[in-house]
């Protein structure tokens, strides 16, 4: 195959056929491509779009460029959750063990970080000696006997998917809906899985802010899972401001451990246990949505959960006192500074993408796909939109490598934290519940 003519084709509104997407993705991992000619490739797709034959059959070459992860023998649904990317979001490190601790198999492959958004394998990677690289033995073994791993792709799952996810992410091709649903469908059928639970964010930070572009990434994937017969269900839930309190790798896994001893901030919580009862029902261990939040609330208060987790860490070579004493074990800033509020006022945005792009500017992500991470630099953002706050309140802690760092994040969180005279108006956490049935326009 001549790469040039599918680069030039697609450049001019042409399509590709199954036949040469499979043909591209098992020579791209063959290393027969450079990877200029595939960035190409990728910003034709960016701009020309795939239609649903083209998106189908991509996710079906991505998929079938490795093997996957048969876990038949064991008898119940495997069931996970995937979101498309956010600015805070630590749900996977908390909803994986939480659904395990239900009796749910939770088999999570996750994604590095992507664009201005986290990856879950950067925050686990924060834990010392955690290992997200396992193969697919010893992940199976993992499930069969704890109930869940956290892993990426390694070379077998997806392999496709793996080295386009980064060259994505290096040439501002992310925000494409075939490629992000071709990516996430094609990760997530490799697991085997008897249900798939998505977040697709909305908002400001999200890689397609407009809710009717997110409906359509919802539904591009649920007609993938279906055709594959996995049933999906999509919640849409706002990225308009970062999730949570903590940004940054090592912060995010000090957060999910909160949430998993029965606390942590609010949005946190209430997005994990509103994803956590759709993974549930799905794998059969309620009946319905009701019973479901009640399992789950007993399985974080009653430290089950947080056990799981702990098992999960020591299982993957991680060391299991983060559990205890994370500030003991967790990377830490050497620089931590506060940034005070020169006004009264409404909080009207916390600007998801400057916190993001914070976060990897002061070192917490990649610019480039060698680059490696600092896990220990970040945000505590203090206030979100619609909190009435007073002059010289803290609005945000800065973690940073050093002094530098501390002024560029604080320019940073004056950029991002918008304080007005009025009340904003409140942006519901959870907006809409997609499935194969059609969408419910939700409040909460
Ligand atoms: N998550 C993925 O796995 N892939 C994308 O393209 C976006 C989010």
């Amino acid at each position: 195959m001549h790469l040039i003519d599918l680069i030039a084709r697609k450049r001019d509104g042409g399509r590709i056929s199954p036949d040469e997407w499979r043909t591209f993705a098992v020579d791209y991992v063959a290393g027969k491509f450079p990877d200029y000619q595939v960035a190409a490739l990728l910003m034709a797709v960016y701009f020309r779009g795939l239609d649903d034959e083209e998106t189908y059959a991509l996710t079906g070459a991505m998929l079938d460029s490795g093997v996957r992860l048969d876990l038949s023998h064991l008898g119940s649904a495997a069931i996970d959750k995937h979101s498309t990317g956010g600015v805070g979001d630590k749900i996977s490190i908390i909803l994986a063990p939480l659904v395990a601790a239900c009796g749910v198999l939770v088999p999570m492959i996750s994604g590095r970080a992507l664009g201005h958004t986290g990856g879950t394998l950067d925050k686990l990677e924060s834990i010392p000696g955690f290992n997200t690289r396992l193969s697919l033995d010893a992940a199976r073994a993992q499930v069969e006997r704890l109930g869940c791993v956290l892993i990426g792709q390694t070379g077998e799952i997806a392999p496709a998917d793996k080295k386009l996810y980064a060259l994505r992410d290096a040439t501002a091709t992310v925000e494409a809906i075939p490629l992000i649903a071709a990516s996430i469908m094609s990760k997530k059928l490799a697991e085997g899985l008897g249900g798939l639970v998505l977040d697709v964010k909305t908002g400001a930070g999200a890689f397609l802010p407009e809710t009717e572009r997110a409906l359509e990434l919802a539904q591009a994937m649920i007609a993938i899972g279906e055709r594959r017969g996995c049933p999906v269900v999509v919640l849409l839930t706002s990225m308009d401001h970062p999730l949570g309190v903590a940004c940054g790798n090592a912060l995010e896994v000090e957060e999910s451990l909160d949430v998993l001893r029965g606390g942590g901030p609010a949005d946190t919580r209430e997005l994990t246990l509103a994803l956590g009862a759709e993974m549930l029902v799905l794998g059969g261990a309620v009946d319905d949505i009701g019973e479901a939040r009640s399992r789950l609330e007993y399985t974080l208060n009653s430290g089950a959960a947080l056990q799981k987790f702990r098992q999960v860490v020591e299982a993957q070579g991680g060391d299991p006192r983060v559990v205890d004493t994370p500030g003991e074990v967790l990377p830490q800033a050497a620089e931590q500074r506060m940034f005070f509020s020169h006004r009264s006022g409404f909080v009207q945005r916390v600007e998801p993408r400057v916190i993001g792009r914070g976060v990897i500017a002061l070192g917490g992500g990649r610019t480039s796909m060698e680059a490696t991470i600092d896990a220990s630099v970040g945000f505590r953002i203090l206030v979100k939109p619609g909190d009435h706050i007073m002059r010289g309140q803290p609005l945000a802690a800065i973690l940073a490598r050093d002094a530098a760092g501390a002024e560029l994040g604080s320019a940073c969180v004056k950029e991002a934290i918008i304080i007005g005279d009025e009340e904003p108006a409140r942006v519901p956490l959870i907006s809409h519940r997609v499935t194969g049935r059609g969408v419910e326009t939700l409040t909460k």
